[in-house]
């Protein structure tokens, strides 16, 4: 399976992705920042990279889908991209776009998720991947990881022990679509002949 993998900054879930490619082969990364870190990561593993100038938006997404359909991935992958896109690129690529979200959705759409969350007293937090139609992070949940929030968390503790949980969500996921366990059929969203109706909960994350 091929896959294309957005990012905007750090890089680490596709640190992650990289490291884990039995099953998939990242074949080129897109970043709408040039000084963006995952970048050098990317070249590290010989992955092709583009940037894309973000600032105009219809433009930025022109080029994004000439690249895309040129490299014709079988999966694309929003690693810490933080950018909207548009309801017609989604249309481009349906049920071919997911996204890492640290939230568990439908809480917390959009962003500063852990503040949020803390502000909130809650006990429970986690991150979501999810497919991404034309309603920001809204589209059908795949996959959820938890983590217990501690008394004395702040955002950036909370954030920094989602992140390896998040790598763990994230490659599993991506494993299980490349190896046709989670799949489409008739508008349903499967994993293993079960028809997805809560996100799966894997037992190694
Ligand atoms: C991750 O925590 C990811 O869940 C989040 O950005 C971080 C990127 O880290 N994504 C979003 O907030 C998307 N709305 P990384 O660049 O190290 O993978």
């Amino acid at each position: 399976m091929r896959v294309v993998v957005f990012i905007s900054g750090r890089g680490s879930n596709l640190q992650a992705l990289l490291e884990d490619q039995n099953h998939y082969k990242v074949t080129h990364v897109i970043s709408n920042r040039s000084q963006a870190a995952g970048l050098t990561t990317a070249e590290r593993f010989s992955v092709p990279t583009t940037v894309i100038d973000w600032r105009d938006k219809i433009q930025a997404e022109a080029q994004a889908i000439t690249l895309l359909n040129n490299v014709k991935p079988d999966l694309i992958i929003l690693a810490g991209f933080m950018r909207v896109l548009s309801a017609e690129f989604v249309a481009q690529f349906p049920r071919k776009i997911i996204n890492i979200h640290p939230s568990l959705l439908p809480l917390y759409p959009g962003l500063n998720t852990h503040q949020r969350a803390l502000e909130d007293r809650q006990t429970i937090h986690g991150a979501t991947v999810h497919f991404v139609d034309q309603h920001l992070d809204r589209g059908h949940s795949i996959s959820q990881c938890h983590i217990n929030i501690k008394a004395d968390d702040s955002a950036e503790t909370l954030a920094d022990r989602l992140l390896s949980k998040e790598h763990a969500l994230l490659t599993t996921t991506v494993k299980k679509i490349a190896q046709g366990e989670i799949y489409w059929r008739n508008k349903q969203l499967y994993y293993n002949n079960q028809i997805i109706s809560q996100p799966i909960l894997w037992s190694n994350t």
